[in-house]
């Protein structure tokens, strides 16, 4: 079987048109745009490409964005009063602090900071209990927007066996409960997994978020299975590729997102859905 692809760029066009609706709906009604604040703290390299993509991605669908470039040697005593700066700036709707932050400052303490209702990246702990407790409010963007792709795609996770692969705060804990919520029966693998090639094997649906490229062989994808990519990994020679063996598992899959192309756009639409929806809850 040849797999369908599941296209991130024509799925996540779909969504910034819908969430410029949105936008343009709030202007119709003479309230104001929604604004996210975006904090970047040192030049991790990778962290400025996505930054810089985040701010892009606001303009194209109106959305305000305010910078907050900080050099590497910002203290998390600075840090937390820029958070509780925009926390308490009723014209900032939505915060997002660019991960990873540098190793002097407590990432965890920084999130725990951030107002849940101004919390676009869906990281508090409060937003994570909402979504394990099935009363979802702002949801981590890169799972909201696989869950997206399989919705737009016809699929339904719905009584499905889906293996996680990772297990990180970002990606593979909310992507469990989201697939939970969706009444997927979910199995989370991570380093200490015993035999991950037979979980994966067992798979209709499988989450790949390890961060080592081609980490996944195609002969562990199930015949017909559906395979999402979330891994995006720069090789020596520049190409980028996913934690997928792609054109493998392209062979046994029904569908498959493609790296690059795929989730990594979706994280980026998502983003700018919260942002929406963050602003519509409170101004
Ligand atoms: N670093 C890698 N992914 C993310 C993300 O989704 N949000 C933030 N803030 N940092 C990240």
């Amino acid at each position: 079987m040849a797999a369908q692809l599941i296209d991130g760029k024509t799925i996540s066009e779909a969504l910034l048109n819908r969430v410029k609706a949105g936008v343009d709906a709030r202007l119709a009604e003479g309230r104001r745009a929604p604004a996210l604040a975006v904090v970047l703290v040192g030049n991790n390299p990778a962290s400025e490409i996505y930054v810089r993509n985040k701010k892009r991605s606001c303009e194209k669908v109106g959305i305000r964005s305010v910078a907050f470039d900080l050099p590497a040697s910002t203290t998390q005593a600075e840090l937390l009063a820029i958070v509780d700066q925009v926390n308490a700036d009723p014209e900032i709707d939505g915060i997002l602090v660019q991960l990873p932050l540098p190793a002097h400052i407590d990432a965890d303490a920084v999130i725990e900071r951030i107002d849940p209702k101004k919390d676009v990246d869906g990281f508090h702990p409060y937003n994570i209990g909402r979504l394990a407790l099935k009363m979802p409010l702002l949801r981590p963007c890169t799972p909201r927007g696989v869950m997206t792709m399989l919705e737009m795609s016809g699929i339904d996770p719905k009584g499905k066996h889906a293996v996680i692969i990772g297990a990180s705060n970002i990606v593979g804990r909310p992507m469990a409960l989201e697939l939970l919520l969706a009444r997927a029966t979910v199995t989370v693998c991570h380093s200490a997994t015993a035999d991950l090639a037979a979980e994966v094997r067992r798979a209709d649906i499988v989450v790949a978020a390890v961060g080592k490229p081609g980490f996944v062989p195609g002969d562990w994808i199930k015949e017909g299975a559906v395979v999402v990519d979330v891994g995006i990994n720069r090789l020596p020679d520049g190409k980028v590729v996913g934690d997928v063996d792609f054109a493998a598992a392209s062979e046994r899959a029904s569908w498959i997102t493609p790296v690059p192309g795929g989730v990594g756009l979706m994280t980026v639409a998502t983003l700018l859905q919260n942002t929406l929806d963050s602003a519509n809850l409170h101004a």
